[in-house]
């Protein structure tokens, strides 16, 4: 494990950072010191998560997660800033709920776009520095129940 002072002013990034999990992780990451990129599609969330955090602890972008480009953009002038990733929380992520041949196939697109690749985008984008970096890092893929068992549908 990683001490919590090794973590402290370096950077975490959360994607989905805009409410639920995502917004406690990041408030977590706060509370131990650390410099957080919260990443959302949701503007609104965003902006009401960092008028409630230190300013100069939150940067926010307002990304989806499913565009490579909006995220490396959003590495490259965090990790400017703030220096590499110290955790990595690859959170964002969407459900869809019904049967999955009942999904168009733009809605399956979509679906594994944020939750999959949006995981690999931030991965690609943050990772490489962190690991170069040579300082104990970590990364975290929220995932589901849905992902360690199979239900009907
Ligand atoms: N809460 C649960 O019971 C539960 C159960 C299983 C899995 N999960 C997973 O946990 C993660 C967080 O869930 P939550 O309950 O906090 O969800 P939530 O809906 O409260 O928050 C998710 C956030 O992700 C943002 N988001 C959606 N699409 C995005 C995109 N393309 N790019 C960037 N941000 C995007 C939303 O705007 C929202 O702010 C998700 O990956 C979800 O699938 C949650």
């Amino acid at each position: 494990m990683t001490a919590a002072a090794d973590l402290a002013g370096r950077l975490t990034v959360v994607s989905g950072a805009g409410g639920g999990i995502g917004a406690g992780l990041a408030r977590e990451a706060v509370s131990r010191g650390m410099k957080v990129l919260a990443l959302d599609v949701d503007a609104a969330r965003l902006a009401a998560l960092a008028g409630s955090l230190p300013r100069d602890a939150v940067r926010t972008a307002v990304v989806d997660v499913a565009d490579a480009e909006a995220v490396a953009a959003a590495a490259s002038e965090a990790t400017a800033a703030w220096g590499p990733a110290a955790l990595i929380c690859c959170n964002a992520g969407i459900e869809f709920a019904g049967r999955t041949w009942d999904m168009t196939p733009d809605q399956w697109r979509r679906l594994q776009g944020i939750n999959v690749d949006g995981a690999f985008h931030l991965l690609h984008a943050f990772l490489p520095a962190t690991i170069a970096d040579g300082r104990p890092g970590h990364v975290l893929v929220t995932s589901s129940v849905g992902g360690l068992s199979s239900g009907a549908g």
